[in-house]
Formats: C-alpha cells, structure tokens, sequence
C-alpha cells in the first residue's frame, strides 16, 4: 500500500491501515485486529490496565513527553463524582500534522485507545476535543463514533461488561491555545480558552472541576495495541527511556516529505538521507527544528550525532516536542523563519500573562527591523533579554515557546542576523 510516502525501515504499527479507506470503518479496524484491546482490557481489573501501559514506558505525544500510564495512576482511586477523559485532537502545533492522519484513516484506533484509557481512570464520558478546520476529519471521527455506539462497543454495558462510558465529539473554533490542556477544557466548558494557572491539577480538578486526564491522539492510539500485546512487545522498539513507535511528521527541504513511524532513537541524518530521499538537489543542509515550532533550532552540525529519543534530542541541544522536524536547506533565511515563527506565537497568545502578551509583539517587531535592513546589533541583545523575561513566568508554556527559536537562531546563525544588521543582505530567499 502507498500511503504518500513509506519506507522499509518504517514499523507501521499505528500508521497500518494508513491509505486505505476500508480501515476508516468498524468493520475495517476489526479485520486489522481492532476492539480486542478493549476487549481484553475490560477483562482485566483497572490497575492492570494502567500498569502494563507504566510499565510499556509509553510516553505522551502531544509534546511533553510524561509518561501515560503515570498519569492515569494520578487519578483518584476513590470515585466521588464523575471523571473525563479528554483526548486532546486540536493539533495545532506548526509542520505537526500525524493526530489528522490517525483520525482520518484509522478513527476506531483512536477511540478505542480513549475507550480503554476511559475504563483504566474510571471515566464515564470520553470528549474529543477535534480542530475545527479538519472538516473531514471531524465527519470521519462522528461517524465512527456512531458505529462504536450502534455496535455496543460505547455508552451503555460496553461488551456486556457493566462499564458505561460515552464519547462526546467536539469541535474547537480554531486557536491554537486550545490544544493547551486547561484551556482545552475551559473552550469545553464554554469559557474562552483561557489556560489555567496550576494547581490545581487536572486529576485532581479538571473539566467541570472534576477529576480529568488528557491525553493526544497519538498517546491514545497506541494504547490498544500495549494491552494486546504487553510492554515488553511494545519495549522491543525504540530505547530503555523512550520506547515504542513515533510518527515523525517531516517536512521542508526533503525530497519526500511526509509522516514516518519509526522506532524511537533513530538517527535524524538517517531519517533526512535516507527515509525522506536527502536534500533538495544541489542543496545543504543548515538546519533542523526537530519538534515543532516551540523548540530550539539544531545546527547542521548538531545533526550529525542527533539521535530521535526525547533524550537523544536534548543531548544534542532541542527537544523532541511531537516530532515535527523541519528541516532547512542553505536557502533558508533563518531570520525571515524565526520571524514568522514568533508572529505565530504573538497572533495565539491568549493574553492573560504581560511576558507572553508584550513579550511576543515585540520579539516579532525587533524581528521585522532586522528582517527588513533596519536592526542594529543590539536589537540581538535586547532579543536575548526579552526572551529571559519571557521564560518560566508566565501560566503557560507558549511564552517560552516563542522565546526559544529566537533564542538558539540567534546563538548558532548569529551570522545571518549580522549579514542582515551590517549591510542589509539577504541570508537567503527561502
Ligand atoms: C500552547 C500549547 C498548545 C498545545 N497544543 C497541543 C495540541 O494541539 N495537541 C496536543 O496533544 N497537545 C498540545 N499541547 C500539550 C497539552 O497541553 C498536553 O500536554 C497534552 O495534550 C497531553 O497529552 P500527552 O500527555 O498524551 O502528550 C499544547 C501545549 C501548549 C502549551
Ligand atoms: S503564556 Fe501566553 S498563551 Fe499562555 S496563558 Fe500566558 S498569555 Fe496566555
């Protein structure tokens, strides 16, 4: 099957099914497997469920990392009132997209990953919490749920089990901070999506202020497939601190593109030469952003060893965020890239935080100075300071996010900035 792009390296694990549009039906999903990790995990008690995903290293998705099962077990034990599961699909993160891809090939995947993270915290109702410009999608994931429903595999006595959960799906209006899980469910709530300054904790007061777990859609996804086969199945991939199977969303200067699953710790310069074909022809490599927009640029040199595990990518100076990697060629001006990058940031910051609200339009204005041959070489320092004031002071994290491009562009392609400061030469027209 030719999903756009695969490659023989590829372990296609989540991404099976990917290209046909049988797999987008009840029907389709069960032929590959599907609804026996539901199937299994009911027969199990609700500890087991959470221990064989801790003990599988499972790791979340949508950019943090933190273990899963970990944060299942944060849940409270005894149950005083409802609790939710919330399934964070507003993937809005720059060059991310794999959550769509999951959603629009193999939606039963994912519901069945929330429909047993659901039983394992003891949640009575699942929200899906879905971009609102995947209109496709978003038919694709309510028509499934509905297939779930009539099949008795949602709502009441899953599978004659006794456990009753529903699955709401919800679609956002399209900001950016709603993919931040407090204001995920602030929107859900009603409310502007506004994030929540924490504690408290979601497990502890989330939606309706009820205890609450959200998890992305890639963390959910791979949830059936560790039950029904074990952490140690799930441990023969990737390494002792970052297991299992990622979807490396590539895009940029490749020559082909694309969403990628491979095992965790597998070598960028092999995913760039290899998997995605190499450079464009006649060009070089000059940079990577290797987790989406938020995190720090890596030097081509810094590529040479990079290893993608989310601890491979910290020793080489970024982070794995969900593993959007970007990668630029000798075209590129990084100067015209970080700015557009922060205009990003400063249009979806939500306001609340002075750092993140001031701190933003004006790393973006600086920017633009530069960019257009008016900067100075202490608009760098005034870039660098802003960019401290703007890190760790504010309720979320998108005020760090936009301060750590600017920040590595300017420690490892100073010389592009000062090329545009000295003598108002363009780095590149990319
Ligand atoms: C500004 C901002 C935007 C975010 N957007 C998303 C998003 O679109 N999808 C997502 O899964 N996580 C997003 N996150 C991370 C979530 O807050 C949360 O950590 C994640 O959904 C938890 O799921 P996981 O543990 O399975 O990774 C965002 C975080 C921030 C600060
Ligand atoms: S850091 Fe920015 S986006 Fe986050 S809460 Fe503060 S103002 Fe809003």
């Amino acid at each position: 099957m030719a999903y756009p792009y695969t490659h023989d390296k590829e372990v296609r694990l989540l991404s099976r099914g990917w290209g046909d549009p049988a797999s987008r039906t009840l029907e389709g999903w069960k032929a590959l497997g599907g609804y026996e990790g539901l199937r299994k995990a009911l027969e199990m008690s609700r500890d087991e469920v959470t221990g064989v995903v801790k003990d599988a290293g499972l790791r979340g998705r949508g950019g943090a990392g933190f273990p899963a099962g970990v944060k299942w077990s944060f849940m409270p034990k005894e149950k005083k009132g409802p609790h939710y599961l919330c399934c964070n699909a507003d993937e809005s993160e720059p060059g991310t997209f794999k959550d769509r891809e999951i959603m629009r090939w193999t939606p039963h995947q994912m519901i069945e990953g929330c429909l047993i993270a659901a039983y394992a915290i003891q949640a009575d109702h699942v929200y899906i919490y879905c971009r609102g410009e995947f209109f496709e999608t978003n038919e694709i994931v309510g028509r499934a749920v509905e297939e779930a429903y009539e099949a008795g595999l949602a709502g009441t006595d899953i599978l004659g089990s006794g456990v009753n959960i529903d699955v709401t799906v919800h679609v956002g209006a399209g900001a950016y901070i709603c993919g931040e899980e407090t204001g995920l469910m602030n929107s859900l709530e009603g409310r502007r999506g506004l994030p929540r300054v924490k504690p408290p904790f979601p497990a502890a007061s989330g939606l309706f202020g009820k205890p609450t777990t959200i998890n992305n859609v890639e963390t959910l996804a791979a949830v059936p497939h560790i039950v029904v086969n074990g952490a140690e199945w799930y441990r023969q991939w990737g390494t002792e601190k970052s297991p299992g199977t990622k979807l490396f969303c590539v895009s940029g200067h490749v020559k082909r593109p694309g969403n990628y699953e491979l095992p965790l710790g597998f070598p960028l310069k092999e995913l760039i030469y290899d998997v995605c074909g190499g450079m464009r022809e006649g060009r070089k490599l000059k940079a990577v952003v290797p987790g989406g927009s938020s995190v720090p640029f890596l030097d081509a040199a810094e590529c040479e060893d990079c290893s993608l595990s989310y601890e491979g990518v910290v020793e080489a100076g970024s982070m794995l965020g969900c593993a959007s990697v970007m990668v630029m060629d000798d075209s590129t001006n990084i100067v015209k890239q970080v700015r557009r990058t922060v205009d990003f940031f400063s249009h979806e910051s939500c306001g609340q935080c002075t750092p993140c609200r001031e701190g933003t339009t004006w790393l973006a204005r600086i920017l633009k100075r530069i960019e257009t041959g008016r900067g100075t070489e202490e608009d760098l320092q005034t870039l660098l300071e802003l960019g401290d004031q703007m890190t760790g002071t504010t309720i979320c994290v998108l005020s760090d996010s936009a301060a750590a491009p600017v920040r590595s562009s300017i420690e490892k392609f100073r010389d592009d900035y000062l090329a545009l400061i000295r003598r108002g030469e363009k780095v590149g027209a990319a």
